[in-house]
Parts: C-alpha cells; sequence; structure tokens
C-alpha cells in the first residue's frame, strides 16, 4: 500500500455500484487480512429491491464454505424468526459487517469463530454501505452488536437501545430517503442461551422484528 491508498475496502469499489458489479468486485478485496485465511468473500443476497435489509456479524464457517450468507444455524434461527414476526423472507435482503470469516484454528481442523475488531469492522464498511446505497431499503435490521456499531457508531449498546428507531451517523450513512435502522440481538446469542430464559430471548428477538416490519 502507499501513502495514497486508505486501508480498507474503499479502494475495490467499482465504478458501477449495481450489486452485481459490488459482489464481482468483492471477490477480489484485500481491504484488511481477513481475506486471507477465509474461504471466499461472502457477500450479501436476496431482493435487490427489498425493503428490509438485515446485517449480521460476518459469515460463519457454513457460510465461508458456501459463500453465502446464513445458512448455517444462525441462519435457520433467523428464518424461523422472520417467520414468526411476520416478515416475508423474500422481501429481504441478507448480508454482514463483515464479509470474511475470521477464525482460529482448534485441534487442526475445527475452526472457531472470533469476533472481528473494529478495525476490520471499519474496513469492510464500504461494502456494506454500497449494499445499502444499491437496495436503498426503508428498514435495516442491526443483528448484533458488530453491525450495529458498524453503522450506529463504537458506543452503541445493543443491551441499551435494542428495539428502538436509531438514526446512523450522516457521516457514516447519508442516503436519501434515510432508512429506519433498528437493532436487536444476534441470532446466534439466542441460539446459545441454553438457560431457562431461551424462550424469553427468542420472544423478544421476534418482537424486535417485528416492530421493525412494522416500521414498513
Ligand atoms: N452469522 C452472521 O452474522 N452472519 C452469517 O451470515 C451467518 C452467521
Ligand atoms: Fe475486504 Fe471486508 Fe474481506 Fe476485509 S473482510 S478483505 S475489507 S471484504
Amino acid at each position: 500500500m502507499t501513502a495514497t491508498e486508505a486501508p480498507g475496502a474503499a479502494r475495490y469499489l467499482p465504478e458501477e455500484r449495481a450489486l452485481d458489479s459490488l459482489r464481482a468486485a468483492a471477490e477480489c478485496c484485500c481491504g484488511c487480512s481477513l481475506f486471507a485465511d477465509a474461504t471466499q468473500t461472502v457477500f450479501g443476497r436476496g431482493d435487490p429491491g427489498a425493503p428490509i435489509m438485515l446485517v449480521g456479524e460476518q459469515p460463519g464457517d457454513q457460510e465461508d464454505r458456501a459463500g453465502e450468507p446464513f445458512v448455517g444455524p444462525a441462519g435457520r434461527l433467523l428464518a424461523r424468526a422472520l417467520e414468526d414476526a411476520g416478515i416475508d423472507p423474500a422481501s429481504t435482503y441478507e448480508t454482514n459487517a463483515v464479509k470474511h470469516f475470521k477464525f482460529t484454528r482448534k485441534g487442526g481442523k475445527r475452526r472457531i469463530h472470533q469476533k472481528p475488531g473494529r478495525t476490520e469492522v471499519v474496513a469492510c464498511r464500504p461494502w456494506l454501505i454500497a449494499e445499502i446505497e444499491a437496495v436503498r431499503p426503508q428498514v435495516i435490521v442491526c443483528l448484533g452488536a458488530t453491525a450495529a456499531q458498524s453503522l450506529l457508531g463504537a458506543d452503541f449498546r445493543v443491551s441499551v437501545q435494542r428495539g428502538r428507531q436509531v438514526r446512523p451517523p450522516s457521516s457514516v450513512l447519508d442516503v436519501e430517503p434515510e432508512p429506519i435502522v433498528v437493532a436487536t440481538v444476534h441470532p446466534s446469542a439466542v441460539l446459545r442461551d441454553r438457560s431457562d430464559r431461551h424462550d424469553e430471548a427468542y420472544r423478544l428477538f421476534v418482537d424486535d422484528l417485528r416492530s421493525a416490519g412494522a416500521g414498513l
């Protein structure tokens, strides 16, 4: 990298900003170090004119192999929750704050998910912003802290502000008409909650999705 090139994904963005062009360009992104160990870029998928965009954290093990977001266990829980919230999955666009899988290896083979850091989230944000500008959703649902903090700032706390309509700073997102943004927990957090509060956690997740859908 030369001094004039900013780190991050921005310099990999194509001139043509339709989703297909973005997806093709993102395949070659080296905007942070995560491309090196992951199998492939996992770009968003879904209705290119979707009224609702769902933003997760990053692809997991199965998404990394399949090249598509939300095809693993968290995706199955999300699909069920959308249905229970009365949201047609065909009317959504699903993507992630970070497009490459970050992991460590355990015992040689198993790949263990690692949370992406702030540097990676900021490096990858140009893809997310470009997807939002291409799809122009009316509602964006941030699934978990990583997505929420990408669009709403590092101080955003899902535990405090979940389910509420919030506005991203215009320094991050400047699209017209301005989408409604709602943050909730990540479906993996609901999945992992095996306590006697699991049903309640699922119900609250569905409630957040339903109230986000009601913003349409
Ligand atoms: N978790 C995410 O945040 N995104 C996916 O695509 C899958 C699991
Ligand atoms: Fe590029 Fe994002 Fe992958 Fe980093 S995680 S290499 S910024 S696509």
